[in-house]
């Protein structure tokens, strides 16, 4: 059983949950991510790592509580016990010393972003973050981000904070005022993370995005998590699950997420009866 150690809201339905699991501590890195059932009767959903404390052997997870087992996760307390908690999965990012790099998150998404951009800080990367949400009370891990970037740069939609705007208006004026941006990394809901790669398209700057598809076992198996990469097909949970994000095809991607979110409303119209 993995012990929920911790549990802090950080905005209406975003929960951060610590987690006690030594082994998946002992061997997580940046960009990586656990699948979880919360009970014996419960469906595996993979949940991004957004922090790692190998001396205490927990893992830091964060997530919304947007359908049925997240909610049913969200509605424990600290003390409570998970049935099963697997990872490390998928590959971890691939760090090096590029120069100048940006960070983009939108909504939970920033949650894994923050990590990896501790690692690329770390490797000596200057960091120009930018983290969107919807509103002020939506956005996370400011405090965080910025404590792990040269720049911070926030966007809200409707303006409560931030630029208004999307993050990709940012990305624009980053890329044309300060040029040299060698790496762009993006996490966030699908429709940002391919605007983002269209906006970094036209200056070709490599872009990497993590593609959070459904998934079920996690190792290859199932084929749940496919995704079209350059033409080819790829398991997200163990090939990814970063991509080069010029080569998603995001149309189907979308069209997938869209076919699991009508089964996600049966299943929770079929537990509320
Ligand atoms: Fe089954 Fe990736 S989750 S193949």
């Amino acid at each position: 059983m993995y012990q929920i150690v911790a549990t802090k809201v950080l905005a209406p339905t975003i929960k951060l949950f610590e987690i006690k699991a030594p082994m998946v501590a002992a061997k997580a890195q940046a960009g990586q991510f656990i699948i979880l059932r919360v009970d014996e009767e419960g469906e595996r959903i993979p949940l991004t790592i957004a922090d790692y404390n190998r001396d205490a052997g927990t893992i830091t997870t964060i997530f919304q509580e947007i359908g049925y087992t997240t909610k049913k996760l969200g509605a424990l307390n600290e003390g409570d016990s998970l049935v099963d908690f697997v990872g490390p999965l998928g590959q971890a990012s691939e760090i090096e010393n590029f120069g100048r790099i940006v960070c983009v998150g939108g909504g939970v998404g920033v949650a894994p972003l923050y990590p990896i951009t501790r690692a690329l800080k770390e490797a000596g990367n200057e960091v120009i973050s930018i983290i969107g949400a919807r509103s002020k009370d939506l956005l996370i891990l400011e405090d965080e981000m910025r404590s792990v970037s040269d720049t911070l740069l926030v966007a809200t939609d409707d303006g409560s904070y931030g630029h208004k705007g999307f993050v990709t208006d940012l990305l624009k004026q980053v890329i044309e005022e300060k040029g040299d941006v060698k790496h762009v990394w993006a996490i966030g809901p699908v429709v940002m993370m391919r605007a983002v790669t269209g906006t970094t398209k036209p200056y070709e700057v490599p872009t990497i995005v993590s593609m959070n598809p459904i998934m079920v076992d996690g190792t290859g198996m199932c084929g749940a998590c496919r995704v079209s990469v350059g033409n080819e097909t790829k398991f997200a949970c163990v090939d990814g699950p970063e991509f080069d994000g010029h080569l998603v095809d995001w149309d189907l991607a979308i069209r997938r997420l869209a076919i699991f979110k009508d089964e996600e409303k049966r299943a929770e119209a079929a537990a509320s009866c």
